[in-house]
């Protein structure tokens, strides 16, 4: 049982006051809110071009602008594939939560997070289907990893966290960028405005959390923890880079342009910048021991942890 989740804490309950009142006030019915062209010009970035994973790298060189922007369809669709798998997943475990003792505080914004979530998930479906015919596969990752037993729902909160932060990433720079169609901008921009919300609910939530989790934690566990959140955050810069989106797009050896660019040097700039706000609130509050985030090609390589924390093989 977690106290400050059960127990009324007043700061913790005037947060989830003012973004459940916002999410009244901000509610909007998404089933007409978008314009839905037949297509989408062909001939145009579908993500802004420093947001694709070969923006700056060997690879790119070796594709004429046409073929960069077609990319760029493809791994737009499969950013908003991630989106999908990553919301029905986040869904089942706050679902499981919402009317248990443990989360008898946050249940009332849980429900705003549900109805909220499960339309973004309608959107991006939405998207992939119309315009690249279909939605990625969910990637796989690796192998079983110890971790204290009483950290669960720390883990499971943090993990939504650090997803819906780097979704933020991608989501606030393309809603201002002016060279994307009105309908790419428009779903970022939506998407932007309640991941605000969301995100600043599940900072609120992970913090506290962590405080419980840390007041009984031994030095080994806190680590356990730290190095997982950051195991889970390479797996999730790593979806990115999905050999299928490069198959599609025309790009020979998809293989091996995925590791050419994973092991290249642009990468870990690039996901220190996607992860910059959440390594520093990790850091921050003590969740991880510094906000240098270092990629897992410089370390041992370790298994990837699916996007649930489950075993995967
Ligand atoms: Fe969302
Ligand atoms: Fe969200």
């Amino acid at each position: 049982m977690t106290p400050a989740m059960t127990k009324p804490d007043v700061r913790f309950q005037e947060v989830l006051d003012r973004l459940s009142s916002m999410s009244v006030e901000n509610y909007y019915n998404p089933y007409r809110m978008f314009e839905w062209p037949d297509e989408l010009p062909g001939d145009m970035w579908w993500m802004s071009p420093t947001l694709t994973t070969t923006y700056g790298t060997d690879i790119a060189e070796e594709l004429t602008q046409e073929q960069l922007r077609v990319l760029s369809r493809y791994e737009s669709i499969n950013f908003y594939s991630l989106n999908v798998h990553g919301i029905r997943e986040l869904l089942i475990e706050v679902t499981k939560r919402i009317h248990t003792a443990e989360f008898a505080v946050p249940s009332r914004f849980f429900h705003h997070f549900i109805g909220e979530e499960n339309e973004h998930m309608w959107f991006f479906a939405e998207f992939c289907l119309r315009y690249g015919a279909k939605i990625y596969k969910q990637p796989r990752g690796g192998a079983e990893t110890i971790l204290p037993p009483n950290a669960e729902s720390l883990l499971v909160f943090a993990r939504i966290l650090i997803f819906e932060e780097l979704v933020d990433h991608f989501n606030s720079q393309m809603a201002l960028d002016k060279d994307l169609h009105d309908t790419i901008r428009q779903i970022n921009r939506i998407h932007h405005q309640d991941e605000s919300r969301h995100i600043a609910f599940g900072r609120e939530l992970v913090r506290t959390l962590f405080e419980d989790f840390r007041s009984q934690a031994t030095g080994e566990e806190l680590a356990q923890v730290g190095d997982y959140l950051k195991r889970y955050m390479s797996f999730s810069f790593e979806s990115l880079f999905n050999p299928q989106a490069y198959r599609d797009a025309g790009v020979g050896k998809p293989l091996e342009v995925r590791r050419r660019l994973l092991e290249g040097p642009r990468r870990p700039e690039f996901e220190q910048r996607v992860f910059r706000k959440t390594l520093s609130f990790l850091a921050k509050n003590g969740i991880l021991g510094d906000k240098d985030h270092v990629s897992p090609h410089r370390r041992r390589p370790r298994p990837a942890l699916s996007r649930s924390g489950s075993a995967r093989t």
